[in-house]
């Protein structure tokens, strides 16, 4: 039988560790056990604090990276509480706090020591500072696994991850593969709603179908250089922030009308990504939170009218354990010796073993 692998994911939203344990069988995924455990309001600041910059002293960070460890490994001992036997390894991504490639860094938080030593089982951490050493973006790593789990030799297809930051994987059936982050994914559209509601997020996007886009803001924000550099690259928090959303609007916009405009952005560079390289994909799978958002969706749609455009649940796994079962994925990269960067997605010089693996 393939050994299990568990798969541990907090994204740049901070909604939720999300936790899988899988094997992975000839090109099937089997999925034995899933866990979502929301991060806690107070949790949640403490992550976003120090993401934006306002308090990264180097106690605040360490503190929090106590208290994402022992999250992770909550997550991971409920998982194996209810598998058989011990999975083979771990692999956590960690939480990103910051991601500044062109400087040589990137910071996840979430100790693979601490959390190797409290479930007994390794645990693979720090999968992105390999492919950055070797003048790669460290970002997007999750297209290998997109490649390998999702490659078709019939059609062109594209799959989607919609996180903070939303980032593309394009699968082409008879050329190699590319990927890159697209930009916002829900970060500002989480932003603006929660500046004028109570609650986390614009559930299926109905508020912002309550709003009426305005072409010529929207075409503003479009103009942001991020967008029209090719790749690769990768983005983060620290570039699409509120100052940058806040910096381009007037303030007298409705509030409304400006969710509205955010999901057309978020809509509107995905679709671009998928026109601009993939003009023939058949099909793009769309993943991660913002795949729940039906208004996005729907916009994504009305840009692409001649694709299909569905969720990743069509090729077996949900929308919302993608990213995990790419971190189990590549923990088992890692203990196998087999690369799990792309070269041609995050333009390191060559593939190499990623992530750092530490015993129990
Ligand atoms: N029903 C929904 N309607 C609209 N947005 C949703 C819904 N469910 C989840 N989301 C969005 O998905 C985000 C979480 O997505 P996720 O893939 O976990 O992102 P990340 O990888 O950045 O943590 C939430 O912050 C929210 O914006
Ligand atoms: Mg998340």
């Amino acid at each position: 039988m393939a050994p299990t692998f568990i798969g541990l994911m907090s994204g740049t939203s901070a909604d939720a560790v999300d936790g899988v344990a899988v094997s992975f069988d000839n090109g099937a995924v089997n999925i034995q056990a899933t866990q979502s455990d929301p991060i806690s309001p107070s949790l949640r600041e403490r992550i976003t604090d120090i993401m934006r910059g306002r308090d990264d002293h180097l106690d605040a960070q360490a503190a929090l990276d106590v208290d994402l460890s022992h999250a992770f490994a909550d997550c991971a001992e409920k998982l194996i509480a209810r598998l058989d036997a011990l999975p083979q390894a771990i692999g956590c991504h960690g939480q990103t706090v910051r991601h500044r490639p062109e400087k040589g860094f990137t910071v996840q938080l979430g100790s693979g020591a601490f959390i190797a030593t409290r479930t007994g089982v390794p645990t693979v951490t720090d999968f992105r500072s390999a492919d950055i050493a070797l003048g790669g973006q460290g970002a997007p790593l999750v297209p290998a696994f997109h490649q390998d789990l999702f490659g078709s030799d019939e059609e062109d297809r594209a799959i989607v991850n919609i996180g903070g930051i939303a980032n593309v994987t394009l699968l082409p059936k008879d050329a190699s593969v590319s990927g890159f982050d697209t930009g916002p994914g829900n970060t500002l559209l989480d932003y603006w709603y929660r500046e004028h509601h109570e609650g986390d997020w614009d559930t299926d996007g109905a508020w912002s179908l309550t709003g009426k886009v305005d072409q010529a803001l929207l075409k503003k924000l479009l103009s942001d250089k991020y967008f029209s550099q090719p790749a690769p690259k990768s983005t983060g928090l620290e570039y699409f922030s509120h100052e940058w959303l806040k910096g381009r609007l007037s303030g007298n916009e409705h509030p409304q009308d400006v969710q509205a405009m955010l999901r057309e952005l978020t809509a509107a560079t995905i679709a671009d990504a998928i026109t601009n390289r993939l003009a023939h994909a058949r099909t793009v799978y769309l993943c991660g939170g913002g795949a729940q958002n039906k208004a996005l969706k729907d916009a994504i749609r009305a840009l692409l009218p001649n694709t299909d455009v569905t969720s990743t649940a069509r090729l077996g796994i949900e929308p919302q354990w993608v990213e995990a079962c790419a971190f189990a994925w590549l923990a088992r990269q890692r203990l196998e010796g087999r690369p799990g960067n792309l070269p041609s997605v995050t333009g390191a010089s060559r593939a190499t073993v990623l992530g750092t693996l530490h015993q129990p």
